[in-house]
């Protein structure tokens, strides 16, 4: 088979939920619907480790299990899913957002009960980023959940979004009878206590058949109303404004009972994009990777340690985004300038780690990484480009900034401080001694903030070298712990503009070092606004 073909199949997605919408659950049902595993079930084992999140080794332990499940791929109907896991505590948010880079399209997984929650709202506004083609399913229809037109509504107002629903439920909870295809005129028969077996697939055709009327009963007349409700009131179904971001297909169904996940990863597959092409810069231009491209090439979007326990590793995820890797090849690792051969990547299946032969555009394989390899970097079969839009979030540069005039430092302050509110500059005041250090991703900014405080607020300041390589929000659990954290590591230690501690690394090493001798203190890259 060509590889364009190959690649055409790849659908790769990931879900996006506020916690305990059904995102695990319906990870089940998926693959057991790709007949991956027989019997769903195996995917999970984070329940036992929910309640202990605070404590360094189960935490370790939940990033075990959410990576052997990080990575899922099942054929289905002709085409080769790839599912891409997001940790659903919110620490590793992070995370979550760089999945999303990785992704073509995502499945947003709405409790029926609850409507839109935070979460939902927040993983779908980093999707938008990327006009993100979105497919809706709303949750939990074997319970009494919230009026489905109602459901619609919020999905639109609060997300921001043109839903279309593509099947309409009949009843709900204990009165649930199945969903009704708006668009193929098709009845589908719940049957309940088949969670962990795929059910028969029960099918009326024809909301007019006498089937139908016998299935719905009493409750007939009133259901025709609502279709004709239905129809007349909410979008219709339109391709070209899901794949462009703008209007998401809604399914019902219940995830628990395994009941609607089949219908919606039957249109799934077809709707959901291909692979789609990248931009990468090259030379400071930006230029477009057609994901069909014959060459090689992919991007590192997460990195995780101790997969298996026993070997201690380290594994970089690529998602290929052109052209096809094979056992043994040759890669550059465009970051350091270096070929290297890479015999050992490994593909995941349901938790089972292989090595992989092949993987083509689309597909996640993992690196062992031994340290040379972060998040962002690019490998190709030899061009020197880099694949761009990856998140970062901590300020990589550093600046000491002085007053001209220093009767003006609560100014000083006051402008730095509501400057960094807007996000894209950091301040941080060092516990030690009365310096004041602007953090910022790019140059640019330094000169924008140096620019704004004379304009703004009136004072004159000037920057200084100063010796820091990175910032880290530090967080704990253990107030004991932190006290001596905080105790040991005084020089290092800052408060930003929000009034958060932060840690200022002088080198990785010494970030390392901190992060190894004080395993109860949280170091995070990011923080939410
Ligand atoms: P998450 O990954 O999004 O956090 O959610 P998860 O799948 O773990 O589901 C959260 C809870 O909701 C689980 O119950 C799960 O069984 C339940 N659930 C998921 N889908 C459905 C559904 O379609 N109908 C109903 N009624 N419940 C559903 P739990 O009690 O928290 O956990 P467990 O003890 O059942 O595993």
């Amino acid at each position: 088979m060509s590889l364009q073909s190959e690649i055409g199949k790849r659908r790769t997605f990931a879900i996006i939920s506020h916690p305990d919408a059904g995102k695990t659950t319906i990870t089940e049902k998926l693959i057991l619907l790709g007949q991956l595993i027989q019997v769903a079930g195996t995917v999970k084992g984070k329940k036992h480790d929910k309640a202990a999140t605070s404590d360094w080794m189960s935490l370790e332990k939940e990033r075990g299990i959410s990576v052997t499940s990080s990575v899922m791929q099942f054929p289905y109907n002709g085409r080769v899913v790839n599912l891409l896991d997001t940790p659903g505590h919110e620490d590793f948010s992070e995370d979550t957002y760089r999945t999303l880079t990785a992704v073509d399209s995502a499945l947003m997984v709405i409790d029926g009960a609850k409507g839109v929650e935070d979460r939902t709202i927040k993983l779908m506004n980093v999707c938008r980023l990327r006009d993100t083609p979105i497919i809706g399913f709303v949750n939990k229809m074997d319970r009494d959940i919230r009026d489905p037109i109602e459901l619609l509504d919020e999905i639109e107002e609060v997300l921001g979004i043109a839903a279309a629903p593509i099947n309409w439920p009949m009843g709900m909870g204990r009165e649930f009878k199945g969903v009704y295809n708006l668009y193929t005129d098709t009845l589908h028969v719940f049957q309940p206590g088949k969670g962990s077996v795929i059910a028969d697939d029960i099918r009326i055709n024809g909301l007019e058949s006498d089937e139908a009327k016998a299935l719905l009963d009493d409750e007939y007349d009133n259901f025709l109303d609502e279709i004709e409700l239905v129809r007349g009131a909410s979008h219709e179904f339109d391709l070209e404004a899901y794949l462009a971001g703008q209007q998401t297909p809604v399914f019902f169904g219940t995830a628990l009972s395994n009941f609607g996940v089949r219908e919606m990863l039957d249109d799934f597959v077809q709707w959901a994009p291909a692979p789609l092409d990248r931009e990468v810069e090259q030379a400071s231009e930006a230029r477009i990777i057609p994901a069909k491209d014959e060459t090689f090439s992919g991007f590192v979007f997460k990195i995780q340690a101790n997969m298996d326990p026993k070997h201690r590793d380290r594994i970089a995820f690529m998602r290929v985004c052109s052209g096809e890797y094979s056992k043994g090849m040759k890669m550059r690792h465009v970051r350091i300038g270096k070929d290297v051969k890479i015999a050992d990547a490994v593909s995941f299946l349901a938790g089972d780690r292989e090595l992989v032969e092949q993987a083509v555009s689309g597909d996640i394989i993992g690196l062992h990484n031994h340290g040379t390899i972060q998040i962002g970097d690019t490998f190709t079969e030899g061009d020197e480009f880099k694949f761009t839009g990856i998140p970062h979030f901590a300020p990589e540069l550093f600046r000491r900034i002085r007053l001209a005039d220093p009767l003006k430092s609560k100014q000083l302050q006051k402008g730095l401080q509501q400057l960094s509110e807007e996000g894209s500059t950091q301040v941080f005041m060092p516990q030690k001694n009365s310096d004041l250090i602007v953090g910022a991703v790019g140059m640019l900014q330094f000169d924008v903030v140096v620019y704004r405080l004379k304009d703004e607020y009136k004072v004159d300041a000037i920057y200084e070298p100063v010796n820091i390589h990175t910032a880290r929000w530090v967080e704990c659990d253990d107030p004991k712990a932190f006290e001596e954290f905080k105790r040991k590591c005084a020089d290092n230690l800052a408060i930003d503009g929000g009034g958060h501690l932060t840690y200022l690394a002088p080198t990785r090493v010494n970030l390392a070092l901190a992060e190894e001798r004080h395993p109860e203190v949280r170091f995070r890259a990011t923080r939410e606004h």
